[in-house]
């Protein structure tokens, strides 16, 4: 559901959220869009407990115009940087038409499955702006992903082989494809979101096994364009170095390859940059960020794939809900909401931080530390424990911050639970 522009906001800081250090802010989450004004949540200059009292509670509200800053502001520092690129937006972090036509303009898309890649084409983007880069890809995926123009990235050996079967199958002419390398380094926002390191993973294929990937692709005459890495997701300023750390191990089979011969004129450094959740966390610095990927491929004349979902997503939306319990259990707080991890599953998957700020008490003092649970009968439906919060009272509307990206994409009917309503505001 789309509400009219609203009017401005009067208390939203002049400079983007990311651009300002959280210290510099008050309180620290507040950008353009989002902002405490005379002590109440507004969004797109609309107050926040007025949408959930008129539309109700679970509701997603996202600003818009969000999308298109976060895009901007990271391709402007991949220009500033001197590099030739290519930003995908990686469609699993949201892949709601409303959020695909903000994005369309700016960005290609990232895809990691074949409703995926139709979900894309639907929503008015070319084939050749699509890049696939899946895991365990069956028959099935293959015989529909191969009907179309996209580029292919494949993460395993058994998967160039079984793309080079299919090929000859359905009796398709042979096409270009990329390796998504394991860098056996990984960065991610803590260890359930590295997708690599030292223990085994699934993805990609590791460096000890790149010649037998490429024999592979010999065999079936498939080129190699592209090297692909995503070493992990949520990584923040403090996790850049681990992020040019696996990139430099890609960097490596990627010089190996041309060396050799193979036409790569892409390497895709994958997603994985993001957004601060607390205010202790601290934001990546997008012009380090290009500085290291410029670091790690000079010289090289190839294109740089960035396929980020929660940065361009993530701090678009919040997520509001009533609170319908607060009771003392053993010594710990419990603050019960109307909603479950059926719609945000941050916490419950990933042990990703939350921040909840009270709609009607939005620059409060946080003054206890409690544990936030959901309606879901699980005793692990939780947001954030021993967590530092504002007092609140039954009946209070609270908004999680930071649910645009991978909330309302991964959202169930768990427990009969139904989805959450979404608004998209404008400003
Ligand atoms: C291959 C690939 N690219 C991009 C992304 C997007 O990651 P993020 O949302 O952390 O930027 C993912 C996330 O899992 C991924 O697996």
């Amino acid at each position: 559901m789309t509400l009219d522009a609203a009017p401005a906001n009067p208390g939203a800081p002049a400079v983007g959220g990311s651009d300002r250090r959280p210290d510099e802010r008050h309180p620290w989450w507040s950008r353009p869009g989002l902002a405490a004004v005379a002590g109440r949540l507004e969004i797109a200059g609309r107050d926040a407990e007025g949408l959930a009292r008129e539309h109700g509670t679970p509701l997603f509200i996202y600003d818009r115009r969000r999308f298109r800053d976060n895009a901007e502001r990271l391709i402007a520092a991949l220009d500033a940087a001197g590099l030739r690129h290519r930003v995908r937006f990686a469609l699993k972090s949201n892949p709601d038409p409303e959020v695909l036509a903000v994005l369309r303009p700016l960005v290609g898309i990232d895809a990691c499955s074949p409703g995926e890649v139709l979900r894309a084409l639907d929503c008015g983007w070319t084939a050749a702006e699509i890049s696939v880069t899946a895991t365990n890809l069956s028959d099935r995926d293959l015989d529909v992903l191969l009907g179309h123009a996209v580029h292919i990235n494949l993460d395993a050996i058994s998967q160039v082989d079984r793309l080079g079967r299919r090929l000859t199958a359905l009796g398709l002419p042979r096409r270009s494809i990329g390796l998504r390398i394991n860098p056996e380094a990984g960065a991610g926002y803590n260890e359930k979101l590295a997708y690599s390191g030292e223990r085994p993973t699934k993805f990609g294929i590791y460096a000890d096994r790149v010649d037998e990937a490429v024999a592979t692709a010999a065999r079936h005459r498939l080129p190699i364009d592209t090297v692909h890495v995503h070493a992990g997701s949520g990584w923040l300023g403090d996790g850049l170095g681990s992020f040019e750390a696996a990139l430099e191990r890609v960097v490596a089979v990627t010089r190996r390859l041309i060396a050799e011969g193979h036409p790569i004129i892409e390497l895709n450094v994958g997603g994985g940059l993001g957004v601060p959740a607390r205010a202790d966390e601290q934001a990546v610095d997008l012009d380090a960020y290009a500085a290291a990927i410029a670091r790690q491929v000079a010289g090289l004349d190839l294109a740089v794939g960035c396929e980020p979902g929660d940065y361009l997503a993530k701090d678009t939306a919040i997520l509001l809900a009533e609170v319908v319990t607060v009771e003392e259990r053993a010594g710990t707080e419990f603050v019960g909401l109307d909603i479950g991890w059926n719609v945000n599953c941050s916490y419950f998957i990933y042990k990703y931080a939350q921040e909840l700020v009270v709609c009607g008490a939005a620059d409060a003092p946080r003054s206890r530390r409690v544990t936030i649970a959901g309606h879901i009968n699980e005793a692990g439906d939780l947001f954030a424990e021993d967590y530092p919060m504002t007092a609140v009272d039954e009946g209070d509307i609270v908004a999680l911050l930071n649910a645009g990206g991978y909330h309302q994409a991964m959202s169930s009917t768990h427990c009969l639970r139904p989805h959450a309503e979404a608004l998209f505001l404008d400003r």
